[in-house]
């Protein structure tokens, strides 16, 4: 390909983001090049650039989320994908270390186990926030509860038929918003907790009952008031601070298992390592890291992504994706987005960058 790959690398860990051009990336066999459209900026991309996570060395690409169009097909990934479809992807550079696969660039390389089809009323846009929140939703539910995936021939846990409540602690953010939504199609009833500028929407989006978390202890007894006699025991923490979230989200499960006398140990799902926390007794509490769908998990992006199911979701509005917000300049524009995510200046949105 004759084109020119821009690139924002980083060019040592602490450091901002500089632009460059790299070679194209070649595409390996169950892979697609695409031409990046807008990639999206997730909280782990400000930790890679100030830290080093998952930056084996630098200079590196960094980046996971992207929409753009197929400009290139492994050998197997033609059985699936041409060029010129539309997609959406997670790049799965953050696990394999290679700049090519890694979405701050004009051309990145995605498997084809992270990238779905993106309906043809969706714009660019609108679908480039969905796929890594639609990724870590999916381990969240199927990894972190361990429910079996619908159709799977084994189903060890099967996903319950009696609606059960699954409380998302922190709706508004992304991994929060869409992890709402799978777990409404997939059954549960879904209670929230979410600044109150974000009720109607999350409303929208299916949950039964949205708490603001100002007050959290106020928060727990509304959750608690509004489960009744029904028993709180699943739980995601998608927030998953040691101080403000955690403890309360093990109190609510804690004390719906005392109140409605339920058997079932609770089950608390989180999103960030506390290797440091004195977790409470009389639940289960487990760490996922999404990243497992390209190793152990693999059927979780075989039913995320590669049956069509995101593709259905997105086309049926059973998944409506985080509101995206562009941050001028490009590729030039993703340091300012950084910059914001480390001031915590994002709300109910995920910021992205228009590319091309
Ligand atoms: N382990 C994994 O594999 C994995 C994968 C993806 C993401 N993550 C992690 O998951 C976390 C969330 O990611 P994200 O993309 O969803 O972040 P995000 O969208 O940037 O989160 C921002 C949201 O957090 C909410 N929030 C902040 N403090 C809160 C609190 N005390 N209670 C309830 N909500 C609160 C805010 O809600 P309001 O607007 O209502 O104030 C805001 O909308 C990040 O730490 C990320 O690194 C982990």
């Amino acid at each position: 390909m004759s084109e020119t790959n821009t690139a924002a690398i980083l060019p040592a860990v602490g450091k901002d983001l500089e632009l460059t051009t790299l070679p194209v990336p070649t595409p390996g066999p169950n892979d697609v090049l695409i031409r990046t459209a807008v990639t999206a900026v997730n909280p782990i991309d400000h930790v890679r650039q100030m830290f080093g996570f998952q930056v084996p060395a630098v200079p590196k690409v960094i980046g996971s989320d992207t929409t753009g169009t197929v400009v290139g097909v492994g050998a197997e990934a033609a059985s699936t994908y041409k060029v010129g479809d539309r997609v959406v992807a997670v790049t799965d550079g953050f696990a394999t270390g290679d700049n090519g696969h890694e979405s701050y660039q004009t051309f990145a390389v995605a498997p084809t186990l992270t990238t779905a089809k993106l309906p043809d009323n969706f714009t660019f846009l609108e679908g480039s926030t969905v796929s890594v929140v639609a990724m870590t939703a999916g381990i969240i539910i199927f990894e972190g509860f361990k429910f079996s995936i619908p159709g799977a021939q084994e189903q060890s846990k099967p996903l319950p038929s009696n609606k059960p409540i699954l409380l998302v602690w922190g709706g508004a953010g992304s991994v929060g918003s869409v992890t709402i939504q799978l777990a409404r199609i997939l059954g549960f009833t879904v209670f929230t907790t979410a600044s109150p500028r974000h009720n109607e929407r999350l409303q929208k989006l299916g949950a039964e009952v949205v708490v603001d978390y100002s007050d959290a202890d106020a928060a727990v007894e509304k959750l608690l008031a509004a489960a009744g006699d029904r028993p709180i025991v699943y739980a995601v923490d998608a927030i998953n601070d040691a101080k403000n979230t955690i403890p309360f989200v093990e109190s609510i499960l804690l004390k719906s298992a005392a109140a409605t006398a339920s058997s079932t140990t609770p089950e608390l799902v989180h999103v960030k390592m506390l290797s440091e926390y004195k977790w409470k007794d009389g639940l289960t509490h487990t760490f996922i890291n999404s990243t497992s769908i390209w190793t152990e998990r693999r059927d979780v992006g075989e039913y995320i992504f590669r049956s069509g199911n995101l593709t259905s979701w997105l086309a049926e509005g059973k998944i409506v994706p985080p509101p995206a917000r562009v941050v001028p300049g490009g590729l030039g524009g993703l340091q300012s987005a950084l910059n914001q995510i480390k001031g915590g200046g994002v709300s109910g949105e995920k910021l992205v960058v228009e590319v091309a």
